[in-house]
């Protein structure tokens, strides 16, 4: 079977983002079943209605990248208690203009990792009620991951067993669900 395509939205825009890093290993642990599109949202303009009647080639790209994928994955983190500005203001983009919402029937799952104790769960309900009302299908369960240094090694592995472990019954049962669909 050939791989299935996942536009990979990471709401860190910075260089060394925590959640970028968990996002290349879950496609490491992806394997051959799930190709990963990343995203690119950091150079989006901020929203602005105006600028629907010349629609930004930045935001063209994105809702063609979500249009082509078979699902998408947000890895993300949480910025006071909600998602931040930039995952927002992708998901505004994508979800216009009216009529062409390029996020409706889109299976989705949803994790982040945040080095606090309760990190990203507040962030990650948001997004799923954000997500439910643009029509995506969203995946059950939770999947918050608790950043330590060491969690990902160099090479992109998690190196906590328990951790890995969860992280692969995550991903895969997301496989299994765009397999199906
Ligand atoms: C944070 N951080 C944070 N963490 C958390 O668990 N809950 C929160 O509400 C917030 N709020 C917050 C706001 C802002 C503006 C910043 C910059 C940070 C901390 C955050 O989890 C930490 O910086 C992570 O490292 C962010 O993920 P990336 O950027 O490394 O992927």
């Amino acid at each position: 079977m050939s791989k299935l395509n996942v536009a990979v939205l990471v709401g860190s825009t910075r260089r060394d983002s925590l959640n970028r890093r968990l996002a290349e290993a879950l496609g490491r642990l992806a394997g051959e079943r799930l190709a990963f599109t990343f995203v690119k949202i950091d150079d989006l303009p901020l929203y602005n209605q105006d600028l629907e009647a010349d629609y930004p080639e930045s935001a063209k790209r994105v809702k063609a990248e979500i249009e082509a994928a078979d699902g998408v994955l947000f890895v993300t983190p949480e910025h006071s208690r909600s998602i931040p500005a930039a995952l927002k203001n992708a998901i505004d983009w994508a979800a216009r203009p009216w009529g062409k919402n390029s996020w409706a029937g889109k299976p989705a799952a949803i994790t982040g990792t945040s080095p606090g104790a309760v990190g990203t769960a507040v962030a990650q309900a948001h997004l799923r009620h954000i997500a439910s009302i643009l029509g995506m299908i969203v995946t059950g369960g939770e999947a918050y991951i608790s950043f330590r240094p060491d969690l990902i090694d160099a090479q992109g592995n998690v190196t906590d067993e328990s951790t890995r472990a969860f992280l692969q019954t995550f991903i895969d049962q997301f496989a299994t669900l765009l397999e199906h669909l």
